[in-house]
């Protein structure tokens, strides 16, 4: 059986794209790093994608406009933490105003440099691996080093631009398998 055709809009359309970007469900990551425990740069990104488990690869995707990456960029280490489903207004932080996007954060640091928030999901110590041009973007491949996880903490979920918490559907639960995650 097939139906009609969808209204499809052109993708030139920015709006169209923000609205069609919006309908995919995503986690937020905050990307962060020290400099002998000060020095903080970091920035929250829902772009995070996992890429491949051997190597251990992940991806985020930052605006070409960005006036944090650069300065990320050329840390040793990159730490990545998984936001948990309670950690909405620290996210909102971790976007807002350079010079304030740390006050009051609980913060882990690592002796290498890679700075977590406390109370994340999952916590990813990374290297820098590559970087590809991806039009207003780019396209930043993570290799993971070391790492802790815990599955049991609801994620913040990032949909139709604002904040969710996931729900179990009883109807669907059961593990998927042949998936990296
Ligand atoms: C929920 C959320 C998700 C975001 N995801 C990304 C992202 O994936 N990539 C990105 O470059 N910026 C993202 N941002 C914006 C950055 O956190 C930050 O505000 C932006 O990089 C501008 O700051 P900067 O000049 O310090 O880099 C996101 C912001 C929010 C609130």
């Amino acid at each position: 059986m097939s139906g009609r055709a969808p209204d499809l809009a052109p993708a030139e359309s920015p709006d169209a794209l923000r609205r069609a970007f919006s309908c995919f469900p995503s986690g937020v990551v905050a990307v962060c790093a020290h400099e002998n425990g000060e020095a903080f740069v970091g920035m929250a990104a829902s772009s995070f994608s996992t890429v491949s488990l051997d190597p251990p690869l992940v991806s985020v995707c930052v605006q070409n406009t960005s006036t944090t990456w650069p300065r990320l960029r050329s840390r040793q280490v990159i730490g990545v933490s998984v936001f948990a489903h309670d950690q909405s207004e620290l996210c909102r932080q971790l976007a807002g105003p350079a010079p304030q996007r740390f006050d009051g954060v609980d913060l882990l640091c690592t002796d290498g440099g890679a700075l977590f928030v406390a109370g994340a999901a999952a916590h990813l110590l990374c290297e820098l691996h590559a970087e590809y041009a991806g039009g207003d973007h780019t396209v930043v491949l993570l290799r993971i080093r070391s790492l802790s996880a815990n599955p049991d903490v609801d994620p913040l979920v990032f949909h139709a631009s604002t904040f969710r918490r996931l729900t179990i559907d009883p109807a669907a639960e059961g593990a998927v398998t042949g998936t990296t995650s």
